[in-house]
């Protein structure tokens, strides 16, 4: 068989996505955001997110048909995000693609966003082997996860114990007065700074809290210390800097997050590692997972930034992966699952 063009659309949160792939070639990646509505409370409202993808999702269908040259009827199978997210913003992508798929007859696939994350890397650097080590970083998730097959064999090797990576970058943003979504904002911020200005500590990197928590994160006491840093200074009427305070913090998370992703990959026996989600984005972890895993001996893949942040590209990659290896779709009622496991790829 040829490889499959698939039509894949996210909703999970405040981008609506709507990609096409065939196989690992990307044809359209269309993605409209509601981020400037949600940036005055400082974070996604979820009402707000849902109405604006019942808004966007037919100008943002139309938008990837055209730039891929392609009509929903010419799809082999269409792919939605059906889980992990918001409830209300799943529920849009879900009914959208149930609509297509009903109208048009073509098979549905509802499919995990997080194991998406992972698999849009195929787009970027060709397939996927077998057996590779992957670090998802995104607002909600802060995962190593073990990848024996990205289609139906995913176990989580360590998570966070509290607040998520991005939700770190964009607490802290807050705190240091810059706008929602914080991540780029720091990393653009850090730029200019020192990032040995200021000591954070590394969430359990203790020797006892190895002995449980070997692969596991945590995020909070780093978001305290950064507040305490914050106050502390302005109790001694001292301006603090946003770039050393930015640079600091965000090595903090950075060595963490690489330091026991490639100990992972290492215990496992796992020669390559994929680093997906919106915090893959960020410049020093890029540089750093690099350097890390140069000297591990592993070869790393990070797609490229407009592919780590929340697009459609990244469902219609992995649909089209299901499709290609002979899974069955999913069934017309499939439900929105806002706490779907990253265990589960495809919706039965
Ligand atoms: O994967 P994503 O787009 O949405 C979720 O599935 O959550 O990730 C969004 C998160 C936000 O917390 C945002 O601040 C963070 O990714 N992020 C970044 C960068 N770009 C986005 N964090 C650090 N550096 C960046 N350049
Ligand atoms: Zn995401």
């Amino acid at each position: 068989m040829s490889e499959p063009l698939v039509l894949g659309i996210e909703s999970s949160c405040d981008e609506t996505g709507v990609g096409i792939v065939r196989g690992t070639e990307l044809l359209a990646n269309a993605v409209a955001s509601s981020v400037e509505q949600h940036v005055r409370f400082g974070g996604v409202v979820p009402e707000v997110a849902s109405r604006a993808h019942v808004e966007a999702m037919v100008p943002t269908l139309e938008q990837a048909y055209a730039e891929a040259g392609v009509r929903v009827q010419d799809v082999d199978a269409i792919a939605v995000t059906c889980g992990p997210g918001l409830t209300g913003a799943l529920l849009v992508g879900v009914a959208a693609a149930k609509a297509l798929a009903l109208a048009h007859d073509k098979p549905l696939y509802g499919v995990n966003h997080l194991v998406a994350h992972v698999a849009v890397d195929q787009l970027e650097h060709g397939r996927l082997d077998e057996r590779v080590g992957a670090l998802l970083v995104s607002g909600g998730h802060t995962e190593i996860l073990l990848v024996d097959d990205i289609t139906r064999d995913v176990t989580m090797l360590g998570s966070t114990i509290d607040d998520a990576a991005g939700e770190a970058f964009d607490k802290v943003a807050r705190l240091l007065g810059l706008p929602y979504p914080g991540g780029p904002h720091i990393d653009r911020e850090a730029r200019a700074g020192d990032s040995e200005a200021i000591a954070f500590p590394r969430g359990l990197s203790r020797a006892r809290d190895l002995e449980k928590h070997r692969f596991d994160f945590s995020f909070s006491g780093l978001k305290s210390a950064v507040a305490r840093h914050v106050q502390h200074e302005q109790r001694m009427g001292r301006p603090f800097s946003v770039p050393d305070l930015a640079a600091s913090f965000q090595d903090a998370v950075c060595d963490v997050l690489t330091r026991k992703t490639i100990e992972a990959c290492q215990a496992h026996g796992l020669d390559t590692l994929v680093v997906g989600g919106g915090v893959a984005a960020n410049g020093r972890l890029r540089a750093l997972i690099e350097e890390r895993a140069d000297v591990a001996g592993l070869t790393v893949r990070v797609p490229r930034p407009g592919l780590c942040t929340d697009n459609g590209a990244m469902v219609a990659a992995l649909g089209a992966e299901v499709v290609r290896r002979g899974l069955p779709p999913s069934s017309l009622d499939l439900p929105a699952d806002s706490s779907m496991p990253v265990t589960q790829v495809v919706a039965a």
